[in-house]
């Protein structure tokens, strides 16, 4: 039951249900009844943006402006990330590569501010031992906010914290002036990156046919079983023979489907 007390806005159980709806349409994300606090904050702010009285006007306004449906999506999604997390599939990945030399295409299902793909590049780089292996990375997210911080690339210090100072000072500039306090990455990392916009739901998506590997993490917790299942099999269909699907430390696909074979730690290959 929502609870009305002490809040700026009314945001009654029909408010919530709708946007979570319109959410889950555009999105696949399934809003649990307990995230009504979180969707109220998180669009409290676009209707004092939009100087609007109450979330019925809201409503209105995100039926009637496609700006806002991108001010929407980018709202509610949930960006937590971090450079190497679920570190164990960063050796995996450099093992993998060291073991098969050779020309890679690799997608990053849902990159949000970059720092996965960023890792992958920082793995494939020290993997081949130079600055420009034969490797192309994909990163995609749906949210425009995070794919713009991901193009620049620059993070503030503290979330360099859990990289060794080699890689720091292999991989990152120390910003000087006006930019003390953060970290810029080399361009020979970001030259491996091609960051685009891809919903996950559409029909089609922009990545080439066939995917050496793909790193899908922390994603698809967010969807139901159906559309885990369904985006699970396009995924398969993509990789190659002996490709990999990294998935999230959550995410356990073993009972889901018959075409992953599970390899330990959320890693998976195709089974044809
Ligand atoms: C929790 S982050 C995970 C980031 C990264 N993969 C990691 O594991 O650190 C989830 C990301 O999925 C993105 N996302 C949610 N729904 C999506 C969809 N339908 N298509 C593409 N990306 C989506 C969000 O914008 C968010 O950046």
């Amino acid at each position: 039951m929502i609870n009305h007390l002490q809040r700026e806005f009314a945001f009654s159980q029909q408010d919530f249900d709708q946007l979570r709806n319109r959410l889950y349409q555009l999105t696949g994300i399934k809003l649990s009844d307990s995230k009504d606090s979180m969707v109220y904050s998180r669009l409290v702010r676009r209707l004092r943006v939009l100087k609007l009285k109450n979330f019925v006007d809201y409503w209105e306004c995100l039926n009637s402006s496609p700006d806002e449906v991108e001010h929407f999506v980018n709202a509610l999604t949930t960006n937590l990330t971090s450079f190497f997390r679920e570190p164990h599939h960063f050796d995996i990945l450099h093992d993998y590569l060291v073991a098969n030399p050779k020309p890679y295409t690799i997608w990053c299902a849902a990159c949000s501010t970059g720092e996965e793909a960023y890792s992958i590049a920082m793995t494939v780089i020290q993997a081949f031992g130079c600055y420009d292996p034969p490797v192309r990375i994909i990163a995609s997210d749906i949210d425009s906010q995070v794919l713009s911080v991901a193009r620049k690339g620059v993070y503030p210090l503290k979330n360099l914290d859990n990289l060794s100072s080699v890689k720091r000072k292999q991989f990152f500039f120390k910003g000087r002036g006006s930019q003390t306090g953060n970290a810029k990455v080399i361009p020979q990392l970001k030259a491996l990156i091609q960051f685009k916009s891809i919903n996950l739901l559409d029909n089609k998506w922009d990545v080439p046919d066939k995917l050496s590997l793909i790193f899908c993490r922390n994603v698809m917790i967010y969807f139901d079983k159906s559309t885990q299942a369904k985006l699970l099999e396009k995924m398969v269909d993509k990789l190659d023979d002996n490709g990999r699907y990294f998935a999230g430390h959550s995410e356990n696909f073993s009972l889901m489907t018959n075409s992953l074979k599970p390899l330990g730690k959320t890693v998976y290959q195709p089974v044809r």
